[in-house]
């Protein structure tokens, strides 16, 4: 399917027009690579964050043994001590090829190797290095880790950067998780954080941006379990996003070719979406076997011993050896024992890594639909609906009073209300009721509540005396609820 840029365009202008997504300090003219979300993009995102740690941590997944897998979190300083990213190999290897152009009113930088796809600021357009004017330099390698300054003093003592990644403040904090928590290999690690990359060529809207978030997993497991957390990881991560409304023939793992493995890696599968703007598969989420590579760095570099102790192994084998005929090891035996698998060891680690913004992108790219709806004459129109997930809507349902007359807006009023409590409701009272259905199905909100004439009518005879009409966001149709009843039966809808 080719790249649909008149599709990107129309999400792009409703992001903007409802309150999804801006230019960040647009009113300066913007900054490359930088975002701000706006009201509704802010509860979309966070309802995005939100399932991710409901569904990973405190209601985390059932593991291939039956039980549900033990996870805990953290929250880590964006800056950290340098040295965490001289042992994690940032400092030296999170380098991406840049080169510059050299031609009088171009100057751009590009990076190397996407030079075919990143456009040449010269006219007529055409892609980095095409036009006849243009003079390329040699690839060079360019760190895209952001520097800073700690303290007042702006020495080479002081720099610091801002993290590339959420990850290493998990490593670096594994042997304070274990000794603070009662976890047990296999167990996990989350974090939700934002991360800093500065991108050459940030593009495709929020896709590849200089400041992002991250949603990562560090999971802790023994080696000889491992490939089967791994597998167990890309399914659970994958079934996420479907789950939330990816449909499946848009989302693929790919198993990443030996050749692309790092050297400490066993397997890595990126899930992958196929986003409008490019007619290639997308990375949404890499999901890595790390081997033990980050323990032993950060072992290493520290010089401190980040091993974990079976210590429910080491207390059976110790009491089957000694009701054996051999007898107890002795005390010397058993200190040599315990320096050494299986009972002390380094963890293997599975990461499963999303980014928030690029799965915010993904389901407000899934949702994006145009249909035929009438007007409030009875007109067809084109109608443009947000199908998000229910759970994902920012906006859960919005009240409106057909007419201000009468008790019409005090009753929806007080229906908003009472809703409110247990989840985002809007009240809306403003212009055609066509035209608020419409504001509504552009953010998404999958219910309507409408109080009409039959809502506050005091004729007891007419069955429908006292209930308000609840629309159907996607199929549009209209049920007529007690009013009383409408905080029931949305929750029991959308399951909250
Ligand atoms: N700890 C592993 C790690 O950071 P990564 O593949 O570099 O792996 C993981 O990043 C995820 O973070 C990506 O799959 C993507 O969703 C998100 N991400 C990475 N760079 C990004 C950027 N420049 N803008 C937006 N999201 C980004």
């Amino acid at each position: 399917m080719p790249a649909d840029t008149t599709f990107m365009d129309k999400l792009t202008a409703l992001c903007k027009r409802r309150g999804f997504i801006y230019q960040s300090s647009e009113i300066y003219g913007g900054i490359g690579g930088f975002w701000d979300y706006g009201p509704m993009g802010v509860e979309l995102k966070r309802n995005i964050k939100d399932l991710w740690w409901h569904d990973m941590v405190t209601n985390s997944p059932v593991g291939p043994d039956g039980r549900e897998i033990e996870m805990v979190g953290v929250d880590c300083s964006i800056i950290m001590n340098p040295k965490v990213w001289e042992a994690s190999g940032h400092a030296t290897g999170f380098k991406d090829p840049m080169v510059s152009c050299k031609t009088e009113g171009c100057k751009g930088l590009f990076r190397a190797d996407q030079l075919a796809s990143t456009p040449c600021p010269l006219k007529p357009s055409k892609m980095a290095g095409q036009h006849d004017k243009c003079q390329l330099t040699e690839p060079r390698a360019f760190n895209l880790m952001f520097e800073t300054f700690v303290g007042a003093v702006q020495d080479e003592s002081a720099k610091a950067f801002l993290r590339p990644e959420t990850a290493q403040g998990i490593f670096a904090n594994f042997k304070n998780v274990l000794d603070t928590s009662r976890v047990k290999v296999p167990f996990g690690i989350a974090q939700v954080g934002k991360s800093f990359r500065n991108e050459i060529n940030p593009r495709n809207y929020t896709f590849r941006s200089r400041e992002f978030e991250q949603m990562e997993i560090e999971f802790f497991c023994h080696e000889r379990d491992s490939m089967q957390w791994y597998e167990f990881w890309r399914k659970v991560r994958y079934d996420w996003y479907v789950n939330l409304g990816l449909k499946s023939e848009k989302l693929r793992l790919r198993d990443q070719g030996k050749e692309e493995l790092a050297h400490y890696s066993k397997a890595c599968a990126d899930i992958e979406y196929l986003f409008p703007f490019s007619d290639e598969f997308q990375e949404l989420e890499g999901v890595a076997h790390r081997g033990n590579y980050d323990l032993t760095q950060h072992a290493k570099f520290s010089g401190k011993d980040l091993t974990y102790f079976d210590d429910e192994a080491w207390e059976r084998d110790r009491a089957a050896r000694a009701a054996s005929p051999q007898g107890a090891w002795s005390k010397d035996e058993e200190r040599e024992l315990k320096t050494k698998p299986p009972y002390r060891f380094l963890p293997t680690v599975i990461e499963p890594s999303a980014g928030a913004d690029r799965a915010t992108l993904a389901f407000l790219c899934a949702a994006y639909t145009e249909d035929q709806a009438p007007d409030d004459k009875g007109v067809m129109q084109t109608r443009v609906v947000m199908k998000l997930h229910p759970q994902l809507a920012p906006v859960k349902v919005a009240v409106f009073p057909l007419v201000n007359r009468e008790t019409m807006p005090d009753v929806a009023a007080a229906i908003c209300r009472d809703v409110k409590r247990h989840m985002t409701a809007f009240y809306d009272d403003k212009g055609a009721i066509g035209r608020r259905y419409r504001r509504q199905d552009e953010i998404g909100t999958p219910f309507c509540v409408t109080v009409d004439g039959k809502t506050i009518a005091s004729d007891t005879s007419d069955p429908e005396a006292g209930t308000v009409t609840i629309r159907d966001r996607d199929s549009l149709a209209q049920v007529r609820v007690p009013k009383d009843g409408v905080l029931a039966w949305l929750r029991d809808k959308l399951g909250k």
